[in-house]
């Protein structure tokens, strides 16, 4: 089985970005213990700050993968292409959050996203990645 994991923008500071809310923890260690945690699963990883980036990415896998786990950070709010982009898609795509965005300012608690994708996952911290792996899986 592959999974495509894509983190977007700011999600490469994680650890540093904002640790009350997102955690303590890289992505990259959290990556570690994720793949430890499926060793039957290939869980490619891939981040990007720019909008066009992370499209090239979804195109490029999801036709192919099993699904792929989406965290399009603050794009998530505002991107009909992103959403274009994953109603394109023969893959699944799980739509994730670190923080509960529904426990955060207004303007979060909207997605763009979320009418495209198969599900919706947020507010277990990263946790939600292996949530949305299981959901896979299942
Ligand atoms: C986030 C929530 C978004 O509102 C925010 O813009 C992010 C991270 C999360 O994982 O909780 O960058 O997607």
């Amino acid at each position: 089985m592959k999974i495509q994991i894509i983190n977007g923008p700011n999600l490469n500071l994680l650890g540093k970005r904002e640790p009350g809310i997102y955690g303590q923890q890289s992505f990259e260690d959290y990556l570690k213990t994720l793949r430890a945690q499926y060793p039957d699963v290939q869980i490619d990883y891939y981040q990007s700050n720019i909008e066009g980036e992370l499209i090239n990415k979804m195109q490029e896998v999801g036709f192919d993968y099993d699904g792929i786990v989406l965290n399009a950070g603050a794009y998530t709010h505002t991107s009909i292409a992103l959403q274009d982009c994953i109603r394109s898609l023969k893959s699944p795509v799980i739509e994730v959050h670190i923080s509960n965005v529904h426990q955060r300012e207004e303007f979060r608690h909207k997605s763009m996203i979320s009418c495209a994708c198969k599900g919706v996952i947020c507010g277990f911290g990263m946790n939600s990645y292996r949530l949305a792996v299981e959901a896979l899986k299942a």
